[in-house]
């Protein structure tokens, strides 16, 4: 199972003083070195974290074959326009709103499936493999299919969230919606509020081919250092491990 870290919050930490230090960039290539297969970085309309720079530094590593780049953003043109120049391995496709603090649901495949259809075909014809970041529903997995996105990333904010029976419910969910999408041909990732409490029970979904995880892993590293924040969630994501299933 791959581990794609999210560093956005890498960057936050630098914009709370409006420096250049911890450079993300530089965490990228920890995490790397640490045994992650690849990083994630959403650069945001309103530039709050990631900047477009941090992005232009990772897309050339990407380039150079040094890290495997997935760049979360919007369906905006603007966006597809600078995915198109940069050109990373993967994008994933999320709703954005300003007043939110972060990703709060996925995105509604269903109802902007014209203007999705047309993002994920001119994302593919510059070779970025497309994935769409939704929640685990059997109507946004068969729209995801519908529009040609080779990939879907399961929204595991609402089970990080839950307690109890309502905690067991979402995630029979999410591994139902995993084993569906993955009986259709399609690539199954997940990814938001994991922590290394809750992961063992993703982790346990033969489905779900990688994670991308960000919050807990930088807020972890602030304890442990980073390297050893990304080893603990390989560990724990090694499906052979007494920890892992
Ligand atoms: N996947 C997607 C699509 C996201 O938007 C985010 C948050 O930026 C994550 C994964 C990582 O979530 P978290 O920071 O809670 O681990």
């Amino acid at each position: 199972m791959h581990l794609g870290v999210n560093i956005d919050h890498v960057a936050t930490l630098r914009q709370a003083r409006m420096t250049t230090y911890p450079d993300p960039v530089a965490i990228a290539l920890m995490c790397i070195e640490a045994g992650a297969e690849g990083i994630t970085a959403h650069l945001r309309e309103d530039r709050r974290h990631i900047h477009d720079e941090d992005m232009h530094r990772l897309a050339e590593l990407a380039t150079n074959g040094i890290l495997h780049l997935n760049m979360e953003m919007a369906a905006t043109n603007e966006m597809v326009l600078i995915a198109k120049t940069l050109k990373p391995q993967a994008c994933c496709l999320v709703p954005e709103k300003r007043e939110e603090l972060t990703t709060e649901g996925g995105l509604d495949v269903v109802s902007h499936i014209s203007r999705l259809k047309s993002v994920v075909s001119t994302l593919a014809a510059s070779n970025i493999r497309v994935s769409m970041f939704i929640d685990p529903s059997f109507e946004q997995i068969d729209a995801s299919r519908e529009i040609a996105a080779p990939v879907i990333e399961l929204h595991t904010g609402h089970y990080a969230n839950l307690h109890g029976e309502e905690k067991i419910k979402e995630l029979a969910m999410i591994r139902r919606a995993a084993d569906y999408a993955r009986d259709m041909g399609l690539i199954v990732h997940a990814g938001h509020g994991l922590t290394l409490e809750n992961t063992a029970d993703i982790v346990a979904i033969d489905a779900i081919e990688g994670l991308n995880i960000g919050h807990a892993i930088v807020a972890d590293s602030v304890f442990k250092g980073m390297d050893a924040a990304v080893r603990d969630f390989k560990k724990l994501m090694s499906r052979n491990s007494s920890l892992g299933v």
